[in-house]
């Protein structure tokens, strides 16, 4: 009889603690900003477009801040210039964790610096950014590194003497070669093997990470996870790369030298000697081999990206070609970081390219450190948030008429540069993207150098060019083009 009473007890109590629950997660739901109503484990998943996320989450019924479930998964989504300022800058701390997104982040588990939280990001990003600086990154150094590299692939351009071509490989290894400078210590041969076939899985895992099969894992990874098909394709693309990254750090580690590190990898592994006796060190190698991964994927794939849509943005507007360049380089001598001062037209049309191209429309996800008031809701600890930086770039209230490639949006009446606040292709806040000054120093230098030897134009009517892009959810990927290039 005691037996039944005491059963009797523990399951009262047992359901008073799971009403308090559902109680308790009802009454944070209650304060979520609204949104669309999910249906049983598959969320919204239905109502989104699954060729284009970012065209139906920025449809705007229910305001700039709203909750949608992706499966099971609660994301509270950020539209429009205001509300992600206020966000990740004016409540920087609270929006500064990072959510996965399975089919890419799988492979990290937790390591490197994209997708780490707590003391391990801030550690790794913490000394990732000392020794970018340290190697160059927004120094002389670098900058006289990306003037070579700039100038072998004018070489490698001048090699088709003006018949079609798709840039896409040749700018993606001219990029490449940066990054590798850094965290490598070398560059490549444009003929190395071994380099060609790692920029091309580069270039697929991005493409991959984009598509629908990757849409629908990251909504259901537990299911998709176990069963084989095409969203398995980018992790495969993954492990390859960490076999490469793994390979030379094997080739590092044996020549070594702890008084002179020559590179980002190098510097790391003085730094996992010095801490060998703590159990608790962050400098571990797997962080060492997803930060290198981190650093050289988004070294690559994002610059290279915004260089290719910057080309077929030129040519379907063959007007805005290197105005300034002859005025104020001339053709006798290479541009450098200190010319974009003295080229405010430019500087407008790189600003107006990357708004326009706005290859990662969501950022990468966020999530809240703690329990988070924002804009009268609680968002509580650990929800997801994706900042949609697709609508600060189409903000109608910030850029009049936010379709319309514009170079002239970024310059005052006399001429001069004119900031906007509605720019965030690196996002902001504690989480800004760590290779912003490199990527600005390379775009910049990588155009300027090319429209100096060469007029582009395209073997197709212009008015025919399209710059839909291919893929849009996670990165925007543009369509493959043919491009022709006279020399100047
Ligand atoms: C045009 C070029 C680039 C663009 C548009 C870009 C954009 C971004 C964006 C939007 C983020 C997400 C920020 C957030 O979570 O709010 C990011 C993060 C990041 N980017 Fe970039 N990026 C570029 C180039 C680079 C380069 C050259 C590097 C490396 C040298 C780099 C390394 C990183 C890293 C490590 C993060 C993660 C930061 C963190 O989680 O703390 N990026 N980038």
């Amino acid at each position: 009889m005691e037996l039944v009473s005491a059963s009797l007890l523990l399951l009262l109590c047992l359901c008073c603690i799971l009403l308090a629950l559902a109680w308790k997660s009802q009454n944070q739901q209650g304060q979520l900003p609204p949104g669309p109503t999910p249906l049983p484990l598959l969320g919204n998943f239905l109502q989104l477009d699954r060729t284009n996320v970012i065209r139906s989450l920025e449809k705007d019924t229910y305001g700039p801040v709203f909750t949608v479930n992706l499966g099971s998964r609660r994301v509270v989504v950020l539209c429009g210039y205001q509300a992600v300022k206020e966000a990740l800058v004016d409540q920087a701390e609270e929006f500064s964790g990072r959510g996965d997104i399975p089919a890419f982040s799988k492979d990290f588990n937790g390591h490197g610096v994209v997708f780490a939280n707590g003391e391990r990001w801030r550690q790794l990003r913490r000394f990732s950014l000392t020794t970018l600086r340290n190697f160059g990154m927004g120094k002389r150094s670098i900058e006289e590194r990306i003037q070579e590299e700039a100038q072998c692939l004018v070489e490698e351009f001048q090699k088709t003497q003006g018949a079609p071509f798709d840039p896409i490989f040749n700018l993606s290894r001219a990029v490449s070669n940066i990054i590798c400078s850094i965290v490598f210590g070398n560059r490549f041969d444009y003929e190395d093997e071994k380099f060609i076939a790692l920029n091309k899985l580069i270039f697929k895992r991005f493409r991959f990470a984009g598509l629908t099969s990757a849409q629908l894992y990251n909504t259901f990874p537990g299911i998709l996870e176990k069963i084989p098909g095409p969203h398995q394709t980018g992790s495969k693309c993954s492990q390859e790369i960490i076999s490469f990254i793994l390979e030379r750090i094997k080739l590092q580690q044996a020549t070594l030298d702890l008084n002179a590190p020559q590179n980002f990898i190098d510097c790391f592994l003085v730094k996992m000697e010095q801490e060998k006796q703590n159990p608790a060190t962050e400098f571990s190698l797997e962080n060492l081999v997803m930060a290198t991964f981190n650093l050289f994927f988004a070294g690559t794939e994002t610059i290279s990206t915004t260089l290719r849509y910057g080309f077929l943005i030129l040519l379907k507007y063959p007007q805005v070609q290197g105005k300034e360049i002859d005025v104020v380089i001339g053709r006798d001598r290479a541009p450098t970081a200190e010319d974009r001062g003295r080229m405010p037209y430019t500087d407008a049309t790189l600003h107006e390219i990357q708004r326009f191209s706005d290859i990662l429309p969501m950022s990468l996800p966020h999530t809240v450190t703690r329990d988070t008031r924002f804009r009268g809701y609680l968002i509580p600890q650990g929800t997801y948030v994706y900042p949609l930086l697709s609508t600060v770039h189409f903000d109608p209230e910030e850029h009049k008429d936010p379709e319309t490639f514009a170079p002239e949006r970024f310059l005052n009446e006399n001429g001069s540069f004119r900031k906007q606040n509605a720019f965030l292709p690196f996002s902001a806040g504690k989480r800004v993207c760590l290779g912003e000054g490199l990527a600005r120093m390379e775009l910049f230098l990588f155009f300027t150098t090319i429209l100096q030897h060469f007029t582009l134009s395209s073997p197709v009517d212009p008015q025919q060019l399209s710059l839909a892009p291919e893929v849009s959810n996670l990165g925007k990927v543009p369509p493959r083009y043919q491009l022709c290039l006279r020399q100047r």
